[in-house]
């Protein structure tokens, strides 16, 4: 072959790398409102900063007409490029090849790149969209997922990984995104299930739709697998690029400053007044947080899932953290199972990777409840309690009103070596709430009025009297449980001095192999 026959060929089969799985597949993907996997690509990444590997890889299988099946680049476009010009590795599935399935070469080009990312230390990228394992390939399309599972599992904590759900995502293939950081949904062009609706049908006589069974919302929303839901690929993409830029690259990387016009002395005079005289009252904790954070901005994960916890990145001073707070508006800011588990998970990503902790707490408690009980909120609710306590990032706390029970132990007290424990002046630290606490303390004396109307008066001046003399900040002040009581205007200028103060914070948790948090 001549050099010049040599660059004709090249040419051939990079146009059909290029041209995927033909026009007609490709329009079916335009006609769902989805674009190609090379569109996507191009959408996420820094103008012109795509560089591709393994273009030209082919599958070797032959069974069951496979032969005849062979397109360049074998219905996956793996490479790296850059974000606000930080290096990422990608990968996207082109659902117009063999249904973008998973054969063992493009399991090895996948791995290829994963490798790659976690040497060099940059955050990988998987654009799913794909009919699952290739099913000619058979055993050996099921060992390339095993082996992206082992990889992913290996840079778990050391370098980020994002999942974007842009199409199917079925059986086993599930997995990979599950073990990564973060999974984005694509609302009515996704969906993740391990069994869809006609394996259901047939062993449990369950009917339900792909799209009630495991699609963009089902995940944000009830079953909690996924983090973000959005509108459309476009959408998808740019809420990717967004997330990224609170992270580092990874697990040696520090988060990337962002410098604001936003001033570190902002005060917000709207706090003075937040939080409601009667204290069962509700309010929105979001407000706290828009009026701390630099330019107001906060991406909050998991919004639609457990929305009695809020978790999120925001930036002070133009310094990513991690946000984890009560929401009083939603289940009066309960921890219950589904609270738990969401922070959990969170605080621990955020202590990977070096983002500081801020804890906003107004907690009544845990949620009672036989479903509570049995659904194990024991086990659960000691995630939370554990990824507080092992967390050596910098970890400040504010109290804005209730801190009850062992609810105020677990949201990073400062028992949990967090570093700097604030309260506002609406603060109310005690074993439980008043009403309660004066039912179980004089059960005997309300027992003995005489009527009801004696009872109920004694009962009121009880609950007072124990709201005056417990609920409040002073007994947790006086034994340094609490910094210092914090005007909540100046909150935002305060934890800022905070993160300076503990910037150079080192601590260390004992050598181990690794611990054993409940699962
Ligand atoms: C090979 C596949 C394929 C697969 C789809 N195709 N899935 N080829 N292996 N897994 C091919 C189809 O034959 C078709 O080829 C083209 O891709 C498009 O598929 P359609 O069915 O026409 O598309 P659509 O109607 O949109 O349906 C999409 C789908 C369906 C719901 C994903 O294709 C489907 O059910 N596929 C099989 C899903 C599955 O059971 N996968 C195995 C899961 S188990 P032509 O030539 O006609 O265009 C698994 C195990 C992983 O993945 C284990 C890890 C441990």
């Amino acid at each position: 072959m001549s050099l010049e026959q040599r660059k004709a060929e090249l040419a051939r089969r990079s146009a059909a790398a290029e041209a995927g799985g033909g026009e007609h597949r490709v329009e079916a993907q335009r006609r769902q409102g989805k674009l190609s996997a090379r569109e996507r690509i191009a959408l996420l990444l820094d103008e012109g900063s795509f560089e591709e590997t393994d273009r030209l890889v082919e599958h070797r299988a032959s069974d069951f007409g496979l032969d005849a099946q062979r397109i360049p680049g074998d219905g996956l476009v793996t490479g790296h490029g850059r974000i606000e010009g930080r290096l990422v590795f990608v990968f996207a599935q082109d659902f117009t090849v063999l249904g973008g399935s998973l054969s063992e070469a493009n399991a090895g080009k996948i791995c290829k790149i994963m490798d790659t990312a976690l040497r060099v230390g940059a955050p990988l990228i998987g654009l799913n969209d794909s009919g699952g394992a290739r099913i000619q390939e058979g055993v050996q399309s099921l060992a390339g997922y095993a082996e992206i599972f082992w990889r992913n599992t290996m840079a778990s904590g050391v370098i980020p990984q994002i999942s974007a759900i842009m199409g199917p995502c079925a059986g086993g293939a599930v997995y990979s995104p599950a073990i990564t950081d973060f999974i984005f949904m694509v609302q009515h062009t996704s969906y993740m299930f391990v069994t869809g609706p006609d394996v259901i049908k047939t062993v449990t006589h369950e009917e339900v739709t792909k799209e009630e069974l495991g699609g963009a919302l089902t995940h944000n929303q009830t079953s909690g697998v996924a983090h973000f839901l959005t509108r459309d690929d476009a959408d998808c993409l740019a809420a990717i690029r967004e997330l990224l830029s609170f992270l580092p690259a990874n697990n040696l990387d520090a988060p990337p400053l962002r410098p604001t016009a936003d001033p570190a002395a902002r005060a917000d005079a709207a706090l003075d007044t937040l939080v409601p005289e009667a204290s069962n009252q509700p309010y929105d904790m979001r407000q706290v947080i828009h009026a701390i954070a630099d330019d107001r901005n906060f991406l909050e994960v998991q919004e639609r899932y457990a929305p009695n916890l809020i978790v999120g990145f925001a930036r002070l001073a133009g310094q990513p953290v991690g946000i984890i707070a009560n929401q009083p508006a939603h289940l009066a800011g309960v921890l219950d199972i589904a609270a738990s588990t969401k922070g959990a998970r969170f605080v621990r990503f955020c202590d990977a990777f070096h983002i500081p902790l801020i804890t906003f707490e107004d907690v009544p408690g845990f949620l009672p409840g036989t479903q509570q009980e049995f659904g194990g909120i024991i086990r659960h609710g000691a995630k939370l309690l554990y990824a507080f306590a092992e967390a050596t990032v910098p970890k400040i706390t504010v109290v804005t009103r209730k801190a009850y029970g062992g609810a105020y132990c677990v949201m990073a007290s400062k028992h949990l070596r967090t570093d700097v424990n604030y309260a506002w002046p609406t603060a109310e630290l005690a074993v439980m709430g008043p009403e309660g606490a004066v039912n179980i303390v004089y059960r005997r004396e309300l027992d003995q009025a005489k009527d009801a109307a004696e009872k109920e008066a004694l009962r009121r001046r009880r609950t007072e009297e124990f709201r005056d003399r417990v609920a409040n900040p002073f007994a947790a002040l006086e034994r340094g449980y609490l910094d210092a009581v914090i005007a909540p205007r100046e909150t935002r200028p305060r934890l800022i001095n905070a993160l300076a103060m503990l910037r150079d914070k080192r601590a260390a948790n004992p050598a181990k192999k690794h611990g054993n948090i409940p699962l």
